[in-house]
């Protein structure tokens, strides 16, 4: 990835990996003989068919592996979008005759988020749990917000906008004890900290392909409750029935190897990212009025979230880095082009105004030590910059008012 500024190229340096991460070399060569060798229908019964057929079910046992389930609780998606969907509405029409109560929390994902609203427009009722200052939701609030009618407990394992990780074992055990089914979006969990979900006694659990360096529009649900039998896609009955459609197989392959390999490097990764990023926490605390947002030490490996005052809107720091090519974010892919604050910030008690303030730094393997040093040194010059920038537009403003007013 290179950055043309002012005819000059500089090497650009990528660390917006919570939005999408580069598929890996691996993940890249295991996916293209499934383009145009071996492009069979896994449906088809001649040998053609078996072989996607095989490598299909290759990559349901990686997947399976890498989290700690059986092959046969793997379903394949279209990502974590279609994996949350999948569970909330799945599970909201299989017991809706048992209650419409869901609990979940304030800082989901809008793919977690949005849905529920939609449910709640189906007189589904939703209590949204609030977190700690640091991202936590704490199992306490869970328990109180438990109802007889309630029939669904969504948490995710690790916040995409602050990286904050949830005490997910304690509270799938409340889930457990009062017999509800517990689902957990691990969309940024996945490849990046250890699953068992046996361990964490998880019904459900989203995960996409894109956030551990594998292709984007390939992700899983795992299940070990039922799902409802044929309704959520239906047609020629792939995916045992549930969901409809030819596989993405070259994507669904790529799945299967990045999430095979992000297993094998993940003690070595995460000791390499929690370094790196320690150091870049360190650095961007040296500048006055910044402050880390998210949980101090149990967040993701790779993952740095900061607010800055007096800097206007974090648009601002987002289009200096990209000029100097550095490539980060505000907290969420999906809201960066919005002005809207990010909603977990507010909800983790800062205000608004600060909360435009945020940037997100988040990390790969592939990101060096100088890399870190550089981007330090700009953000240690860009937010100065920024802030004498908005005092001169306020002087600007004050004096222009004086005028108009004489
Ligand atoms: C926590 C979380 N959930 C869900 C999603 C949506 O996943 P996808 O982009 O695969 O649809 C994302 C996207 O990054 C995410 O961070």
């Amino acid at each position: 990835m290179a950055n043309s500024n002012n005819g000059e190229t500089l090497k650009a340096i990528y660390v917006d990996n919570a939005a999408t991460t580069a598929v890996s070399e691996n993940a890249l060569s295991a996916m293209l003989p499934f383009f145009r060798e071996n492009f069979g229908n896994p449906s088809a019964i001649h040998n053609a068919g078996l072989e996607a057929k095989k490598a299909l079910e290759a990559a349901r046992t990686a997947v399976a592996k890498a989290i700690g389930a059986f092959s046969s609780e793997i379903y394949f998606t279209c990502g974590g979008t279609e994996s949350d969907n999948w569970a909330l509405r799945g599970i909201c029409a299989s017991k809706s005759k048992k209650g419409r109560h869901i609990i979940s929390t304030e800082i989901e994902h809008k793919a977690v988020l949005n849905t529920l609203a939609a449910l709640q427009e189906q007189d589904f009722q939703v209590t949204l749990l609030k977190p700690d200052g640091c991202g936590v939701i704490a199992p306490e609030a869970l328990k109180n917000a438990i109802r007889p009618d309630t029939i669904l407990i969504s948490i995710m394992l690790a916040n995409n906008v602050v990286g904050t990780i949830q005490p997910i074992e304690r509270l799938a055990e409340i889930a457990k004890e009062r017999q509800i089914i517990f689902h957990t979006d691990a969309v940024q969990a996945v490849g990046h900290i250890p699953i068992d979900v046996r361990k964490l006694s998880v019904d459900l659990l989203s995960l996409s392909a894109h956030n551990f360096h594998g292709p984007k529009g390939v992700g899983a649900l795992y299940s070990k409750v039922p799902l409802v039998p044929a309704g959520y896609m239906t047609g020629g009955g792939q995916e045992r029935g549930h969901r409809s459609g030819t596989e993405h197989v070259p994507g669904i392959v790529g799945l299967g190897a990045a999430i095979k390999e992000a297993a094998e490097n993940m003690p070595a990764h995460t000791k390499y990212l929690v370094a790196l990023r320690d150091r870049l926490i360190g650095e961007i605390a040296k500048i006055p009025q910044s402050r880390l947002t998210g949980h101090p030490t149990d967040r993701l490996p790779g993952h740095a979230s900061f607010v800055f005052e007096g800097i206007e809107h974090s648009v601002y720091l987002i289009n200096s880095l990209n000029e100097k090519g550095i490539y980060a974010s505000s907290g969420s892919a999906c809201s960066a082009a919005s002005t809207d604050a990010p909603h977990v910030l507010t909800a983790m008690g800062l205000d608004t105004r600060l909360a435009h303030n945020s940037l997100r730094i988040t990390l790969s393997a592939d990101n060096t030590q100088d890399e870190i040093d550089r981007i330090c040194r700009q953000i240690s010059s860009i937010i100065p910059e920024l802030r004498n920038r908005k005092t001169r537009k306020r002087t600007k403003e004050i004096v222009s008012s004086v005028f108009d007013n004489y």
